[in-house]
């Protein structure tokens, strides 16, 4: 009886420690190994939220971006975040640089009442496509004077 709860004990112990370490392992591979432009040390909720963000300006789901492998047998694609073989994901970067410029370099300059500009975001010129509206042919038509 003794040498049983010893052992109980122990296997406890031991499940535990194996719990712990594989929570641990896997919180280390889940973070972000590739990134050259968002904060290194940004949290896994910030970097889902601006992930989100940019889905929802494009209009897009992650594969957009992100390399999406079938696995035989999974009904889900195994995503690869790190990796940078798509071509949108590294137009996306240039984005996210174009973006900064024109919100510290141009409208951050101007003032109005005071105030600098309002910034703009992906969804400013995106609203929701790949492709922005580059025409004023899809306008609503001028109100007449
Ligand atoms: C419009 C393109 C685009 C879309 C859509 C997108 N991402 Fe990203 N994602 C990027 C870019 C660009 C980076 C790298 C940012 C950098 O270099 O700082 C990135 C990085 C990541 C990383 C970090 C990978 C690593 O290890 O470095 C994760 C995780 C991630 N994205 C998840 C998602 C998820 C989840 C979605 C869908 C909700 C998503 N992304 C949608 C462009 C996109
Ligand atoms: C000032 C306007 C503007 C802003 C802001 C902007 N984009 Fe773009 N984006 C464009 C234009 C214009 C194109 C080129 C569309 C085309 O002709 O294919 C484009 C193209 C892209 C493409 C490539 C689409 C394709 O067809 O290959 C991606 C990906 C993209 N933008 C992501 C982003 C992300 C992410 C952000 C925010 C960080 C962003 N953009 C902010 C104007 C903008």
């Amino acid at each position: 009886m003794k040498i049983n709860k010893k052992l109980l004990f122990v296997t406890v112990l031991c499940g535990g420690m194996i719990f712990l370490q594989s929570f641990t392992q896997k919180h280390d591979d889940d973070k972000p190994v590739n990134l050259k432009i968002l904060p290194k040390d940004i949290s896994e909720k910030e970097l889902h939220d601006v992930m989100r963000n940019y889905s929802r300006s494009l209009g897009v789901h992650c594969n957009y971006c992100h390399v999406a492998k079938e696995v035989p047998g999974q009904s889900r694609p195994q995503m690869d975040f790190a990796s940078d073989d798509k071509k949108e994901k590294n137009t996306a970067r240039e984005m996210m640089k174009m973006t900064a410029a024109i919100n510290s370099d141009h409208l951050g300059k101007i003032k109005t009442m005071g105030d600098p500009l309002e910034q703009i975001q992906c969804v400013t010129c995106h609203m929701g496509r790949t492709t922005p509206i580059a025409s004023i042919d899809s306008l609503p038509k001028a109100p007449k004077q």
